[in-house]
C-alpha cells in the first residue's frame, strides 16, 4: 500500500517547489510535474538547472538531485493524470476579471478545467488534493464535476492548502510549521486523509500533520493570510502616525512585538504588502462574507486593503511632494521591483503601482533589480492599463548596475528589501546624484545616521 505515483497539475511557484521537496524526500513515489505551459515546462527542464523558471534560495540544488530520477515535468496532462494515484491541483486561482464578482471572487475556471479534464481521462480510483488556495466549499463544486462527468471511478477530494512564503518557499516546505489536511469524515475520506500524511511523514513530525473537515482547511488557507496581512496593515497604519509625533513605527513594532501575545514577526511597516496572495485572498474572504449578507465582516477585512492601497499612494505622493511638487522629467533610481527580497515574482508589488503614480506625473523611473527583467516591468505596468506600451516603454530606464540606475538621479527609492542594497557604497550613490540627494527608503533598510552624515535627505516610514 501507499501512494507511488503523484501527478500535479500547475508548475508554478507551488507547484514546481511543492513537488520538487516531495520527489527529493519520498525517492520512492514518482512525481510528475504538468503545465500546459510549454514555455515554463522547458525552463524546468533546462540542461542547465540555473534556467529553472523559478528563483528560490536553494531550490535549483534539489531540482537537480531529483529530475530524471523521481521528479519529471512535462505537458502531457491526460498521461499523468491516468497513470497517478494522488493528483495535486495547483493552478492559479487569481481575482476575477469579469462578470459577477469582478475585482473580488476568485477565478475558479482553471480549477473547473482540472476537474474536468480528470474526469474524462480518470480509469481508476483517485484522490484529487487541493493545493490551490480556494474559496471555502469549492471541493463541494470540484466533487459534483468528477461524480457527474467521470467514467464510474471513485474520487477523494482533499484539501491541502501551501502555507510557504516566496524568497523562503524550501526552507518553508523542509520545515513546515504545520501541514493541514482536510477530508471527508467518511471512512474512505479518513482512508485518503492517511494516504496524504503517509507521503508527509516522510519528512514532517506527524504531530505537525493538522487534519480536519475539508471546510476548515478551505477557511484556514484565506484565514491565515488574512490574520498575515491584517498585521501589515496594522503597523502600516501606525507607521503615518509615527511620521506626525516623532515616534519611531520600528521602536514600536519592537516593544509590542516582546509583548509574547503579539509576537515579533510581521510587524515590518513598508511600503505596502504585495504578492500573488495577500490582495486576492482578502479580496476572496470579502466576496464571500458578502455573498452571506455579512456585510460587517467583509467591510472589517476590506480595511486591510485599503490601508495598503493607501500606504502605497502615500509613499508616491511624499515623493513627488518632497522633490518640490514635480517629478517631471526627473530621474527617479528604483532600487527593487520584486514584491520582496529572493524571488524573481513580481505580482502586485508595490512597485509597479508607484512606478504607475510617478510616470503620470511624467518621471523616468531607472530600475534596477537583480533578478528581474526590463521585460517584466514592461509587462507589469502595461497590464494597469494606465497609458500605451510605447508611453511605458519611454518611462522606464533599465540597468543591470545599481549604480548606473543611480547616476544623475534626483532620488532613489527603496521598494524590495535586497540584502545587497545595504552593502553599497552609498558615498559613490551620492556623488553621482542630482543635489539635494534623496533617498526614499520604501524598507527600512539604510541606516539613516550613515546616510545623512554623507548628505542624503534621507525619509523611512515612519519616523
Ligand atoms: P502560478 O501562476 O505560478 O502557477 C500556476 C500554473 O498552473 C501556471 O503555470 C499555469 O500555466 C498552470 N495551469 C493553469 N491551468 C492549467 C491546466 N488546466 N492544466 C495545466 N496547467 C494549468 O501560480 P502559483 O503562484 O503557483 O499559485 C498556485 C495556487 O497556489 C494559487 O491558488 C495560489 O493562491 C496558491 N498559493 C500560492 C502561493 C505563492 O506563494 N505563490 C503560496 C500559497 C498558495
Ligand atoms: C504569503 C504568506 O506568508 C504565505 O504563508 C502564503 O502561503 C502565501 O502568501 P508571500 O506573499 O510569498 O507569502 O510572502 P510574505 O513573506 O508573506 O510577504 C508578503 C508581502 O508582505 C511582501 O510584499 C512583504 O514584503 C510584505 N511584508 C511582509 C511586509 O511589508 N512587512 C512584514 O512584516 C512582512
Amino acid at each position: 500500500m501507499g501512494i507511488t505515483k503523484i501527478c500535479c497539475i500547475g508548475a508554478g511557484y507551488v507547484g514546481g517547489p511543492t513537488m520538487a521537496i516531495i520527489a527529493q524526500k519520498c525517492p520512492h513515489i514518482q512525481v510528475t510535474v504538468v503545465d500546459l505551459n510549454e514555455e515554463r515546462i522547458a525552463a524546468w527542464n533546462d540542461a542547465d538547472v540555473n534556467n529553472i523558471p523559478i528563483y528560490e534560495p536553494g531550490l535549483s540544488e534539489i531540482v537537480k538531485e531529483a529530475r530524471g530520477r523521481n521528479l519529471f515535468f512535462s505537458t502531457e496532462v491526460d498521461k499523468a493524470i491516468d497513470e497517478a494515484e494522488m493528483i495535486f491541483i495547483s493552478v492559479n486561482t487569481p481575482t476575477k476579471t469579469y462578470g459577477k464578482g469582478k475585482g473580488m471572487a476568485a477565478d475558479l475556471k482553471y480549477i473547473e478545467l482540472c476537474a474536468r479534464q480528470i474526469a474524462k481521462v480518470a480509469k481508476s480510483d483517485k484522490i484529487v488534493v487541493e493545493k490551490s488556495t480556494l474559496p471555502v466549499r469549492t471541493a463541494e463544486a470540484i466533487k459534483s464535476i468528477l461524480d457527474n462527468t467521470g467514467n464510474g471511478v471513485k474520487f477523494q477530494i482533499l484539501s491541502n492548502p501551501e502555507f510557504l512564503a516566496e524568497g523562503t518557499a524550501v526552507q518553508d516546505l523542509l520545515n513546515p510549521d504545520r501541514i493541514l489536511i482536510g477530508g471527508d469524515t467518511s471512512d474512505e475520506g479518513e482512508k485518503a486523509i492517511q494516504e496524504l500524511v503517509a507521503v508527509y511523514a516522510n519528512w514532517v513530525p506527524v504531530n505537525q500533520i493538522l487534519t480536519t473537515n475539508v471546510w476548515s482547511s478551505e477557511l484556514s488557507k484565506l484565514t491565515a493570510n488574512a490574520f498575515l496581512a491584517q498585521r501589515i496593515s496594522s503597523i502600516n497604519a501606525l507607521s503615518e502616525l509615527c511620521e506626525k509625533t516623532g515616534a519611531d513605527v520600528n521602536e514600536v513594532a519592537r516593544a509590542i512585538g516582546m509583548d509574547s501575545r503579539i509576537g515579533p514577526k510581521f510587524l515590518k511597516a513598508s511600503v505596502g504588502f504585495g504578492g500573488s496572495c495577500f490582495q486576492k485572498d482578502i479580496l476572496n474572504l470579502v466576496y464571500i462574507a458578502k455573498s452571506y449578507g455579512l456585510n460587517e465582516v467583509a467591510d472589517y477585512w476590506e480595511q486591510v486593503i485599503i490601508m495598503n492601497d493607501h500606504q502605497k499612494r502615500r509613499f508616491s505622493n511624499n515623493i513627488v511632494k518632497t522633490l518640490y511638487n514635480t517629478v517631471s522629467d526627473k530621474k527617479i533610481a528604483f532600487l527593487g521591483w520584486a514584491f520582496k527580497k529572493d524571488t524573481n515574482d513580481t505580482r502586485e508589488s508595490a512597485a509597479i503601482y508607484v512606478a504607475d503614480d510617478l510616470i503620470s506625473e511624467n518621471a523616468k523611473i531607472a530600475v534596477y533589480d537583480p533578478k528581474v527583467s526590463r521585460k517584466k516591468v514592461l509587462a507589469d505596468l502595461d497590464y494597469l492599463q494606465s497609458r500605451t506600451a510605447d508611453e511605458n516603454v519611454n518611462s522606464i530606464l533599465s540597468f543591470d548596475n545599481p549604480y548606473e540606475a543611480c547616476n544623475k538621479a534626483h532620488a532613489v527609492a527603496i521598494l524590495t528589501e535586497w540584502d545587497e542594497f545595504v552593502t553599497y557604497d552609498w558615498q559613490k550613490i551620492y556623488d553621482s546624484m542630482q543635489k539635494p540627494a534623496f533617498v526614499f527608503d520604501g524598507r527600512n533598510i539604510l541606516d539613516k545616521t550613515v546616510l545623512e552624515k554623507i548628505g542624503f535627505v534621507y525619509q523611512a516610514i515612519g519616523s
